[in-house]
């Protein structure tokens, strides 16, 4: 998503492109639910991240209407808003938790009582004690939104290369091109890392360029409406807007599309670079939905699979110019890729042009972690 929306926008600028992927669209892209829920994910200590969100979220009519017009194809692109919702008591003490938060960011969602959100949301089950209303927040068919950019890239002039990169070439003490899997080389005046949680797995890149990404597994379930439930009364997708449920202290969420299918995800699992979709996996998701969507066990499973997000240890992208001159690093968005395109291919092609990073890249500096470690190994250990 983030390697497509950056030659996509490069391409528009006039540089000459090469993006070099054996499955575009197939890594996290895959799996993604396509959530543009800065509000709903915020988060303590990621007021940044909030903020890039939000500035990402902005943009997107924009690049959504843009990117439609030029490839005649749809997104599934929805701005309907999220709804929080709580199970038990306990649960709807974290959605006074996350309230409060959301207040400190300066953002103001609605509170709804648990009528409120059966009337929004009539598939609710009668038992949820209450919600939250983030009425801004949107979401995606990020297969569709990749497909689209991948079209998009190619029409702008930008080439695509169905390799993986082995190999980040050096001369003259800046990168200088990429070695591919088939052994053949791309030179090129400046390379962007957007490999999603292999981007450090790339032979070549100098001690410190290396962003610290690590695979996070993400399992994620499509349902769809079908015929049967569709005389049965239940509405396509049955939500009109996404769903996310504490649901006895873990979260699920549940988002519909247009096209009749209800995505319901994610578990967040550090196992390495394992893709095993398993029952218990499937059965924690399924049963935390089915506690306050009843009505899922009418649909029929589409789809389930498993894709590896790019973890950073702040949870927050990686975006900026490496110590290697040449070498632009934009990888690590984590939980919020799809959120992030629109706002990372903008300033990051602005800078492939223009050498200038962008105000909205300071607080995600590639040496960030580095600094980190200094900063704690000069402070010595906490007595
Ligand atoms: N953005 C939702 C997830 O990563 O599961």
């Amino acid at each position: 998503m983030i390697g497509l929306s950056i030659a996509w926008r490069a391409a528009q600028r006039g540089l000459r492109v090469v993006v070099a992927d054996p499955s575009p669209g197939q890594g996290a892209t895959h799996a993604a639910a396509g959530m543009l829920t800065p509000v709903a994910e915020a988060a303590y200590a990621e007021r940044e991240l909030f903020a890039l969100g939000q500035e990402s979220l902005r943009r997107y009519p924009a690049f959504v209407a843009e990117l439609e017009r030029v490839t005649g194809r749809v997104t599934g692109f929805r701005q309907t808003g999220t709804l929080q919702v709580a199970y038990d008591r306990d649960d709807l003490e974290v959605l006074d938790e996350f309230r409060a938060l959301q207040d400190s960011f300066g953002v103001a969602t609605r509170p709804l009582t648990a009528r409120e959100c059966r009337s929004a949301e009539p598939m609710l089950d009668p038992s949820v004690r209450g919600g939250l209303l983030a009425g801004d927040d949107g979401s995606i068919d990020a297969r569709l939104l990749a497909a689209a950019l991948l079209q998009a890239a190619t029409a702008a002039g930008a080439r695509h290369v169905p390799l993986g990169v082995t190999e980040l070439l050096i001369a003259a003490g800046r990168a200088a091109g990429v070695a591919l899997a088939d052994g053949t080389t791309v030179t090129c005046g400046q390379v962007v890392l957007a490999a999603g949680w292999q981007s450090a797995d790339i032979d070549g890149l100098p001690e410190g360029a290396a962003p610290p990404v690590r695979p996070v597994k993400g399992q994620i379930i499509r349902l769809r409406t079908t015929a049967a439930t569709a005389a049965a009364g239940l509405p396509p997708g049955l939500l009109q807007r996404t769903v996310r449920a504490v649901v006895r202290g873990s979260s699920v969420y549940l988002v519909p599309r247009d096209s009749g299918e209800l995505v319901v995800g994610a578990t967040q699992e550090e196992l390495g670079p394992d893709t095993t979709v398993t029952a218990g996996g499937l059965w924690e998701l399924l049963r935390d939905a089915r506690t306050v969507v009843p009505g899922i066990t009418e649909l029929a499973l589409a789809d389930a699979v498993a894709r590896l997000r790019p973890g950073t240890p702040d949870n927050a992208p990686v975006l900026g110019a490496a110590q290697l001159p040449g070498l632009v690093i934009a990888t690590g968005h984590f939980r919020a890729g799809v959120l992030l395109a629109p706002v990372t291919a903008d300033t990051v092609a602005a800078y492939l042009c223009s050498g200038e990073p962008d105000p909205l890249w300071a607080a995600f500096p590639p040496d960030r972690f580095a600094r980190t470690l200094v900063t704690a190994a000069r402070k010595g250990p906490r007595s």
